[in-house]
């Protein structure tokens, strides 16, 4: 079926096409936007207007839209091998993959499982430590900890990770075994650990210990951290806490499972986030941005001693997905880590996130924005009816100032970002990683005048 008009493009949309997280309703009155074509860090959509991808669509197209090496590399691999299953057999693309990526994990982070998305890794992880535990004679260990607010992903075992209870209540009962703890948001730390980031941040590696203990040691099996939280708005550690988290976790036999699943590859300005905050997990689960999205493809990267029981006899990790670690996937992979190489994507982020930072800090000026935080090429800019107070909106005018007006506001003015308030109302951005002072530009004077205009409307 091709469509000859716009016009006929959308009417079948909105007659067929079920959006993700999407309030249907919202397009009874108005056009789904319809993207059909990218370039380097803009997107063009079905009449032709450009956007600036301030979040790389989902935090995925680390490299840009258009390079057609990683196509070619799709094209070639469909052609020799489209599909094999990782179930009892392995090809080239897949072990290629594998060991590139062991080579750039640190520690002894050397076996790769492969998945096809997120989910399905913060998932695998979790069955992974489930089994590895009861392999090694510690059966009750099956609980999982992760913080308040934070998003891992939405398949059943995956939401029972998440933080964020408004996206839970719909799918309960989850599976048994999900704590929460509190997250690193200093902006809205508690009075008695606000004084500085440090003591902030003890205190919220504390709260882990104080969780473990609470929950009974022998029933814990892991931890779950982003290296800088996502949702809520870009929370990143405060210094000292994750080697902190890394004592305790070490301290009761918890594995530590590094969430990278948008801090991985070059997000941070390093191949995985754990690495520009000096620790070492015991998982690493990662997708997006390992194709920049040329090709979907996840994993969790674990480290030797989670494979040592898996090694002999009769033991079998009992699980597995059909397309995971797919020939065209993990050669596209390889592609886009060769314009990792050859493009310096890495030295980009680090050359350019400080000025990444000093641009958005401009937007302080204005009596909306109550915090700009984040790192390397992933920010948080929450806003607030009072800035003095740092009071937020009630949930009318979040929904008001968020879905009434800003979402669309923005995108209008030529930005793809993300309003969100799954926590406090934030704006997030995580634009490619090849933009540079002209794009910080462009996105701090849309974001000037679109937000200067949302004060006026509260
Ligand atoms: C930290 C984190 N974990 C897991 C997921 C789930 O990934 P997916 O949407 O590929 O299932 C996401 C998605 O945004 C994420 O940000």
């Amino acid at each position: 079926m091709t469509f000859s008009s716009p016009e006929e493009l959308q009417a079948a949309a909105k007659q067929h096409l079920w959006m993700h997280f999407t309030r249907m309703s919202a397009y009874n009155n108005g056009d789904i936007p319809v993207i059909v074509r990218g370039s380097g860090p803009y997107v063009y959509d079905d009449k032709g207007k450009r956007y600036l991808d301030g979040l790389a669509g989902l935090f995925v197209s680390m490299i840009g839209h258009g390079r057609t090496e990683l196509a070619e590399a799709a094209s070639k691999q469909a052609s020799e091998l489209a599909y094999f299953p990782l179930w009892s057999y392995a090809h080239p693309s897949a072990v290629q993959l594998a060991t590139r990526l062991a080579e750039l994990a640190p520690g002894d982070l050397n076996r790769v499982f492969f998945t096809t998305s997120g989910s399905e890794a913060v998932e695998s992880a979790w069955k992974l430590a489930k089994q590895y535990f009861k392999l090694r004679g510690e059966p009750g260990r099956y609980k999982v900890i992760s913080r308040d607010i934070a998003y891992h992903g939405t398949s059943m075992g995956a939401l029972a990770v998440t933080g964020l209870a408004a996206i839970k209540g719909d799918f309960e009962p989850l599976p048994a075994g999900g704590v929460r703890v509190p997250n690193t948001n200093f902006y809205r730390a508690p009075d008695f650990v606000a004084a500085d980031e440090e003591t902030f941040g003890i205190w919220a590696a504390d709260e882990i210990e104080r969780a473990i203990l609470r929950e009974g040691p022998d029933s814990v099996a892991a931890v779950y951290l982003e290296p800088v939280q996502n949702s809520g708005g870009c929370f990143p550690p405060p210094p000292g806490y994750f080697q902190r988290v890394r004592e305790i976790c070490d301290r009761y036999g918890v594995l530590l499972v590094s969430d990278e699943v948008i801090c991985a590859f070059g997000r941070l300005g390093y191949y995985f986030g754990s690495e520009r905050y000096g620790y070492v997990p015991d998982i690493i689960t990662f997708a997006k941005g390992v194709t920049s999205g040329y090709a979907p493809l996840g994993g969790m990267i674990v480290r030797d001693v989670l494979i040592e029981p898996f090694l002999t006899g009769h033991a079998t990790f009992l699980h597995g997905i059909t397309f995971a670690g797919h020939p065209v996937s993990s050669a596209v992979a390889l592609a886009n880590l060769d314009v990792f190489e050859h493009d310096n994507i890495l030295g980009n982020v680090r050359a350019n996130e400080d000025g990444f930072r000093a641009t958005l800090e401009k937007l302080r000026d204005l009596p909306i924005v109550g915090d700009v935080r984040g790192a390397g090429y992933f920010y948080g800019i929450e806003l607030v009816k009072d800035k003095g107070t740092r009071e937020t909106f009630n949930d009318d005018e979040s929904e008001r100032l968020l879905r009434g007006f800003l979402s669309h506001a923005l995108f209008d003015a030529g930005l793809v970002c993300r309003a969100d308030d799954r926590g406090d109302p934030v704006i997030q951005l995580a634009p490619p990683l090849i933009c540079t002072q002209e794009h910080f530009d462009e996105i701090e004077q849309i974001l000037r005048s679109v937000l200067t205009e949302a004060w006026t409307k509260i």
